[in-house]
């Protein structure tokens, strides 16, 4: 286990203690990032801040951070996303803080806590396993608030992003379907292929957590999928036809349904179905229909899940006209749209130019 260790002039003492007994201890390796003396202060979020950045960064598995009391060092810690710091002054609440939330990092005070009495919680606290089951489902949800806060300090919440794809791999896919010569089987597969190819551009910031793992050689540290919880919606039926195509890269998403159809005469969406999983507000939610053209069927597909209680929505589409575009992101500004190819506009009869037709009809053979 990688064990990082920083003090400010205050936790100097208890910081050299701990570090004395640590490094007798095979399994264990330390590195201190200071401070060096008791008589020079230093300030601890400084301090606070190099730890949590490396242990969240998965450069080290647990972090031990000491100053007076410990409590600076914990708030300042708990502001690195990743950073779970427990401020601790007993044994049980050090036991506690492990198996039940998960803390990576441990504050301590240098003038708070006897040293004998924090040799002890620090050997309770790196020896206790985090209890997943019940616990896992909360401590998830601080790893949500903490990414749903971030993004709404950024701004992020209230301007979705329009996101196109320029891989040329998407690029001669998308140039396949639109060839009204392309027979309904191939026009499926390229359908498929082209939702799993971006697949890797959605997922982009999917949190991972710091593993680690026995290679044939040696342990090593590794990533592993933070577990995150996502559905994948296809607006029936075009959007059907993503659906493999997504599910090969993420079999673990749930699937809902939503049926709706455009009205041919006043082009409105009229819902026909809907079935949603039941955890839905705690998933990270991907509507996909492969035309997004006036944009009704999307603006109210995603009406209908946020009814439901979702909250966080992205639309997939292949090819999308600027009118669909703006009409989502005027009647849900957050959402992020992602479309393979944006077009230039949409006809009289609403069809995408330059388009590829009826997706519907093209994957299901049914024109
Ligand atoms: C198509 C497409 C979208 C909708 C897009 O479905 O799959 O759902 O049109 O148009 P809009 O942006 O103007 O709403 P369609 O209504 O043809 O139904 P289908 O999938 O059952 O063929
Ligand atoms: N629906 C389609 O399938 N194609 C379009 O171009 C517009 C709506």
């Amino acid at each position: 286990m990688r064990v990082v260790l920083g003090s400010d002039h205050a936790g100097f003492e208890l910081k050299e203690k701990v570090k004395e007994t640590l490094t007798s201890m095979k399994d264990i390796v330390v590195s201190d990032y200071g401070t060096d003396n008791a008589e020079t202060p230093v300030d601890y979020p400084d301090i606070a801040r190099e730890v949590a950045m490396t242990v969240a960064g998965g450069k080290a598995d647990k972090g031990l951070l000491f100053c007076g009391t410990g409590i600076g060092m914990s708030i300042a810690a708990n502001k690195v996303p990743g950073a779970y710091a427990a401020h601790v002054c007993c044994e049980e609440t050090a036991r506690l803080s492990r198996a039940h939330n998960n803390s990576n990092i441990l504050a301590l005070g240098g003038r708070t806590t006897d040293h004998e009495k924090a040799l002890e919680i620090v050997r309770i606290w790196l020896e206790t396993p985090f209890e997943w089951d019940r616990h896992l489902n909360r401590f998830r949800k601080i790893q949500l608030f903490e990414e749903e806060t971030g993004r709404a300090l950024a701004g992020k919440d209230s301007t979705g992003r329009l996101v196109t794809f320029e891989h040329p791999l998407i690029k001669h896919k998308i140039g396949m379907i639109r060839d009204e010569t392309t027979p309904v089987k191939v026009f499926r597969e390229l359908v498929q292929e082209i939702a799993g190819l971006m697949v890797y551009e959605i997922t982009r910031d999917l949190p991972l957590e710091s593993v680690r793992v026995k290679t044939p050689i040696t342990e090593a540290q590794a990533w592993s999928l933070a577990g995150k919880k996502m559905a994948v919606i296809p607006i029936l039926r075009a959007g059907l036809g993503m659906v493999d195509g997504i599910l090969q890269l993420i079999p673990n998403a749930k699937v809902g349904h939503i049926g709706l159809y455009r009205d041919p005469e006043t082009l409105e969406p009229v819902e026909y179905y809907c079935k949603l999983p039941g955890d839905i507000e705690e998933r990270d939610i991907y509507i996909v229909d492969p035309m997004l053209a006036t944009g009704g069927s999307a603006a109210a597909a995603i009406d209908l899940v946020k009814r439901r209680g979702g909250r966080r929505i992205a639309l997939v589409s292949l090819i999308a006209a600027p009118e669909g575009v703006e009409k989502v992101h005027s009647r849900h500004p957050e959402v992020d749209i992602f479309a393979a190819a944006l077009d230039s506009h949409l006809n009289d009869h609403g069809y995408i130019v330059p388009g590829l037709g009826d997706a519907g009809d093209r994957l299901f053979g049914t024109k």
